[in-house]
């Protein structure tokens, strides 16, 4: 059991690179064209892949459809609900799959142990990529940036889409909202499109939101800036998935220019954060693992962190709000923190 856990811990990129393997043939894309049951033939010819290569592919299928990723009957294999999330006329999560597995970006990883052995604050990524920051270097390389944007905007759509829905409650009484870090505009989308009558606006830095699709931005006023200087005034600040992406310096200093942004509006009412709450009595244990995942993965690439209620509560109050409320949500991993100026 023991030896077991320690051989599928030292292989567990070969999963990652199934998983990759199979967004790369599109085989979700090829077993939802079929419209039933598709037999293995059928999926390699429809690829194609040289006859005798079809047993290999079967192989593949074989750990996939043991993950759970895709099922197998007598007449061949079908979609579940993990691989109806990779067709890229759906959630599109294919995107962020080839984003975190991008072969140049999980190269260095053998290093983290350097990391810890290194007497300087660099971070992994800092060190994979000649000292510079993940949003410098992003800001240089547009086609690596399309893809972030790309993939954060696959996982938007569906936390999103059940936040307006489960927690529609903590949109009333609001006449403006401001999606801080929000990318090229999903969530303010969904978030403007839910409540019609609330004005929304995109804020992130320029680069990012000259990518705003023009046909979205009927919807929704975008602002290009800096967190760290200044945030347009509303009665509600949107942070979703950014703060994890920062120090706990660096957080109050955003949370203190949120709290400002509120105090500058008539009715400035509360910071609505979505993110990642380590250790909450309501995460089963699959949630805990993938939050401890992403801490390690913050660590590496932002020299950040993944929090639990105790270090939501110190940076939260170290910004000066008077208090906040955790909803333990089951968006993805992530819960809804409310913060009251
Ligand atoms: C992890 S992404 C989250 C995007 C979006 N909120 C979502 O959940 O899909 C973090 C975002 O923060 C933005 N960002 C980084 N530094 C910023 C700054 N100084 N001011 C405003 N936005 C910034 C990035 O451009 C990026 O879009």
């Amino acid at each position: 059991m023991e030896l077991t856990r320690i051989h599928n811990l030292s292989l567990a990129y070969i999963n990652t690179f199934a998983l990759r393997c199979a967004v790369e043939l599109d085989i979700s894309g090829r077993i939802q064209a079929y419209g039933c049951p598709m037999p293995l033939r059928e999926l390699a010819r429809s690829i194609p892949i040289p006859p005798e290569k079809d047993s290999m592919l079967g192989r593949l299928m074989r750990l996939l459809v043991h993950q759970g990723i895709f099922a197998k009957s007598e007449d061949g294999y079908q979609l579940t609900p993990a691989s109806e999330l990779l067709l890229t006329d759906g959630s599109n999560m294919g995107t962020y799959v080839r984003l975190f597995t991008q072969p140049q970006l999980i190269k260095d990883w053998g290093q983290l142990s350097e990391v810890f052995k290194d007497t300087g604050n660099c971070t992994l990524f800092e060190k994979m990529f000649y000292g510079k920051k993940v949003w410098e270097l992003l800001k240089d390389k547009p086609e690596q940036g399309n893809l972030l944007n790309e993939a954060m905007a696959s996982q938007s759509n569906l936390i999103m889409r059940r936040l307006v829905a489960d927690f529609s409650n903590i949109f009333d009484g609001l006449n403006s909202l401001v999606d801080v870090g929000g990318g090229t505009g999903t969530a303010v989308k969904i978030i403007a499109e839910a409540f019609p009558r609330l004005r929304c606006t995109l804020f992130d830095l320029p680069h990012v939101v000259e990518n705003a699709l023009k046909s979205d931005t009927e919807s929704f006023d975008v602002v290009g800036g800096d967190m760290f200087q200044k945030i347009p005034p509303a009665d509600a600040i949107f942070l979703k998935k950014v703060l994890h992406d920062w120090d706990d310096e660096d957080c109050v200093q955003i949370l203190k220019r949120c709290k400002e942004a509120l105090e500058s509006s008539k009715n400035g009412r509360k910071v609505i954060v979505v993110d990642i709450v380590i250790g909450l009595e309501s995460n089963d244990p699959k949630t805990t693992e993938t939050s401890l995942i992403f801490d390690i993965s913050m660590m590496g690439l932002f020299g950040s962190k993944e929090r639990n209620k105790q270090e939501w509560h110190d940076i939260i109050l170290d910004a000066g709000y008077s208090g906040y409320k955790i909803y333990p949500a089951q968006l993805g991993v992530n819960s809804v923190i409310e913060l009251y100026p």
